[in-house]
C-alpha cells in the first residue's frame, strides 16, 4: 500500500486511463479523498481564497502553504502530494525555486511542486527535476499572473496564442515536467497539445480531451463562497448547504435543549 507516484501517472498516461486530481488544504478532507481512491491532491495556492480569503492568489506565503501541506501529507497515505509554489518563491530564479521546492519537500513531506508560466519558467523546471523534485507545469489561465491578464479570461484563443500554449507545454516538458495543468483554454486546443506531449496533461476547464481532471474540492463539492460557480465547474455535492443545515440544527437543539440527551452525557 505504497504511494502513488510520477511513474504510475505516466503508466496510465501510456495506457489511455484518465486519473482525477483534487485540492485539499487539511488532515480531514485529505483523509476523505485518499479513502476515495484521489490518486494525486494538490496543495493549491487556491488557499490564499478558499481558506484564508484573500481575492487572488497573490498574497499567500510559503509560510501559509507549508502547515497545510503538512495536514495533507499526514492524512494520505496513497495520494500523490502536489505542493503549489506561490507568486514570488520561484520566478526570481532556479536558485530560488529550489529553495522554495526544498521547503514543501523537506518540511512538508510533499512528493511534488507545481508552479505557473511557460517557457519562461522553463529553467526552474530543470533545476527542480535536476535535484530530483518531480515538477507539474501550469499553464493557460495562470492565477497568479491575474494583474498582467487584466482578469480571469479564457487563455490560448486564436491560432497565434493556441500555438503559444501548445510551444509553451512542449518546452516545459522538454525541460522534464511530469504533467501540465491547462486552465480554462479551448478543448481543441487542449486536446491538441494532450496529443502532443508523452506526459499527462490535467485540465481544469480545458474540455474531456485531457488525460486528468482536476478541480478545487469546495467548487467539486458545492461549499462555495458568494456568487455563481465558473462555467467549467460541476458541482457533485452540495457540502455548504449540508453545513448550514447542520449548523442551524446544532445551534436550534442547544437553544432548546435537546442536545445533549441522556446518551450524550457521562455519569
Ligand atoms: O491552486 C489551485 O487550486 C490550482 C488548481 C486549480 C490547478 O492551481
Ligand atoms: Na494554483
Amino acid at each position: 500500500n505504497r504511494r502513488i507516484t510520477i511513474r504510475d501517472l505516466q503508466l496510465a498516461k501510456d495506457r489511455g486511463e484518465r486519473w482525477p486530481m483534487l485540492t485539499a488544504y487539511d488532515y480531514s478532507t485529505a483523509r476523505v479523498f485518499d479513502e476515495a481512491g484521489v490518486p494525486v491532491l494538490l496543495v493549491g495556492d487556491s488557499a490564499a481564497n478558499v481558506v484564508y480569503g484573500y481575492d487572488t492568489t497573490v498574497p499567500v506565503t510559503i509560510d501559509e502553504l507549508l502547515p497545510l501541506v503538512r495536514g495533507v501529507v499526514r492524512g494520505t497515505s496513497r495520494a500523490l502530494v502536489v505542493a503549489d509554489l506561490p507568486f514570488g518563491s520561484y520566478q526570481a530564479s532556479p536558485q530560488q525555486a529550489l529553495e522554495s521546492a526544498a521547503r514543501f519537500l523537506k518540511e512538508g513531506g510533499a512528493q511534488a511542486v507545481k508552479l505557473e508560466g511557460g517557457a519562461r519558467v522553463a529553467p526552474q523546471v530543470e533545476a527542480l527535476v535536476g535535484a530530483g523534485i518531480p515538477v507539474m507545469a501550469h499553464i493557460g489561465l495562470t492565477p497568479q499572473s491575474v494583474n498582467a491578464f487584466g482578469g480571469y479570461r479564457v487563455q490560448g484563443r486564436g491560432d497565434e496564442a493556441a500555438h503559444r500554449l501548445l510551444q509553451d507545454a512542449k518546452a516545459l516538458q522538454q525541460a522534464g515536467a511530469f504533467a501540465v495543468v491547462m486552465e480554462v483554454v479551448p478543448s481543441e486546443v487542449a486536446t491538441e497539445v494532450t496529443r502532443a506531449l508523452h506526459v499527462p496533461t490535467v485540465g481544469i476547464g480545458a474540455g474531456p480531451g485531457c488525460d486528468a481532471q482536476v478541480l478545487v474540492w469546495q467548487d467539486m463539492a458545492g461549499l462555495r463562497g458568494g456568487g455563481k460557480p465558473a462555467k467549467f465547474v460541476k458541482e457533485f455535492a452540495a457540502v455548504g448547504d449540508v453545513l448550514r443545515d447542520a449548523a442551524t440544527r446544532f445551534g436550534d437543539e442547544v437553544r432548546s435543549g435537546a442536545y445533549p440527551a441522556p446518551e450524550h452525557e457521562y455519569s
